[in-house]
């Protein structure tokens, strides 16, 4: 469907899975949305599973927003934890959508422990609490982010949350990124695993390009690991010139707290900065004007010794030192301070996904999962913009378990075009306000609320029944709510 569609559907307030190749601006779509619903005052969640793409929507990491962090799986302490934060539990019982953008990094199992979050937060046992939720996303491209001693993540599509949310598909077939057809050939050629000589070749001659800098602005280097991408950035602050500023990480309190603390922490715990250096903020820091994503290039260094950033959309931001820590019943057990920034001439194909470039050098030589090469390739506008370094097998891949559930998705998105035209028009003013109470507010009018019936209660709920008491009467005599009440009438099989 074209993105005009999607976005009807979406208008009518479903839960939607919005996909289609890299570039087919889902994203922009997504944008539209937002710029929709709070020009109609709806309360939207704005998140993406990494940094940089929330950025691409002025949001934060789904991590963030729900409070999860690191979590995958949680104990219903950690959850408990969660759910006492008062700050959170506003946010999702004030959210009336909830947009996820990149849900193909998003691991099943923590889409279910989003999902039982907002259940708890907001009270209702409707999916997600009743939020409409939209996922965006394309499962070509990277999957879930594998960690060491952790069971196997798999594509959110494997969730019991998905199954549960009744999703309309939005499948998007236009194209903004790339115009060259021989390029989206290439493009599509991976995406169907129909990759062939003449693919491969092309590619091979994309090791020649030579670009010329001012037409294309700054080239961003591209690699599957972390490691050549901290040499990469050593090697580009090497060659400026001009004065070191070293910055090093304070870490206090219970020491092997701290070192775990600095595990998750993407600061590093040695910062070497000079002007000129291009940079991305690592944290969130609405007043300060950046989020976890937010590009950059040293402009100056503040007389507090503080460096200056040039922000990518023309912003001048300083950047001071922030801390990460970990509590425990309102007492810090550890805490990390440092800038919040790390270098960023190179970043890994991960944080890419989601971007467009206008030139990039990639280097796909030790990818290590499929998607992997086609997320990298689809982020420049043409082929003039890309320089490869070299490319091995897995870069040409793709999962090949999306290529079964892509023929489903197309079918459920076509059924969700066909269905449009009969679907009742509303506009999300009219969505029912969301389904929130607290046992604690219910129970100042009906103290019995929600508590067990004991033998002496039910028998003076049927002795009131026969004599001919309404539901509203009962509930007032009973101190419960009319609609447990009439549950419970139902319950006894004296009502239908
Ligand atoms: N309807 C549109 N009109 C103009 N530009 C668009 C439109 N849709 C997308 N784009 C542009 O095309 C590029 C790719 O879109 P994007 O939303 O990032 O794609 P996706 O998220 O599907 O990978 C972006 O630069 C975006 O601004
Ligand atoms: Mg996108």
């Amino acid at each position: 469907m074209i993105q005009s569609e999607a976005l009807e559907i979406l208008k009518n307030g479903h839960n939607v899975y919005l996909t289609g190749a890299a570039g087919s601006g889902k994203t922009y779509l997504l944008n539209a949305y937002i710029q929709y619903l709070k020009a109609n005052r709806v309360n939207v969640g704005v998140t993406a599973s990494t940094g940089i793409a929330a950025t691409h929507m002025e949001g934060i990491t789904i991590h963030s927003w729900a409070g999860i962090g690191l979590l995958r799986t949680a104990s219903d302490k950690e959850i408990q934890a969660i759910i006492e934060n008062k700050r959170i539990v506003k946010r999702f019982q004030k959210t009336q959508t909830l947009i996820i953008d990149e849900v193909s990094m998003l691991d099943a199992d923590r889409l279910d422990l989003l999902e039982k979050v907002a259940r708890l937060a907001r009270g209702s046992w409707e999916p997600f609490g009743g939020m409409q939720v939209v996922l965006c996303g394309d499962f070509f491209q990277l999957p879930p982010v594998a960690k060491a001693g952790e069971p196997l993540p798999r594509f959110v599509y494997k969730s019991a949350a998905w199954e549960n949310m009744n999703l309309k598909v939005c499948y998007l077939h236009g194209q903004y990124r790339q115009g060259e057809e021989e390029f989206l050939r290439m493009l599509n050629a991976i995406r169907d695993a129909s990759v062939d000589e003449t693919v491969v070749s092309r590619l091979h001659q994309c090791r020649a390009t030579a670009f010329s800098p001012d037409s294309l602005g700054r080239v961003v280097r591209l690699y599957s690991h972390n490691l050549n991408v901290d040499l990469e950035n050593n090697r580009e602050l090497a060659k400026l010139p001009g004065k070191e500023y070293v910055y090093l990480m304070e870490m206090s309190g219970i020491p092997a707290i701290a070192e775990s603390l600095k595990r998750g922490c993407l600061a590093p715990e040695k910062l070497v900065l000079k002007i000129g250096a291009a940079v991305m903020f690592v944290k969130n820091n609405f007043e300060q004007g950046y989020v976890n994503g937010t590009l950059g290039t040293v402009a100056s260094f503040n007389e507090d010794g503080f460096p200056v950033i040039a922000s990518l959309n023309g912003d001048e931001i300083v950047a001071e030192p922030e801390t990460w820590s970990v509590e425990e019943n309102g007492k810090k057990l550890a805490e990390l301070k440092q800038i919040p920034l790390r270098l960023a001439w190179a970043i890994t194909v991960h944080k890419s996904q989601g971007m467009t470039l206008d030139a990039a050098q990639v280097d796909l030589s030790k990818c290590f999962e499929p998607g992997m090469g086609y997320v990298a390739l689809s982020r420049v506008r043409s082929l003039k913009g890309l320089r490869i370094l070299g490319f091995n097998g897995m870069a040409l891949k793709v999962s090949e378990d999306t290529l079964a559930f892509d023929e489903e998705l197309k079918k459920r998105s076509e059924e969700a075009l066909r269905e449009l035209g009969s679907l009742p028009k509303r506009t999300p003013n009219e969505k029912e306000p969301p389904k929130t109470y607290s046992v604690e507010k219910v129970r100042e009018k009906s103290p019995s609320a929600y508590k067990k019936w004991t033998a002496d209660e039910e028998a003076s709920l049927v002795a009131g029944f026969r004599s001919g008491k309404s539901p509203v009467m009962l509930s007032e005599m009973l101190g419960r709510e009319v609609g447990g009440i009439r549950s419970r009438l139902i319950k006894l099989g004296l009502i239908e």
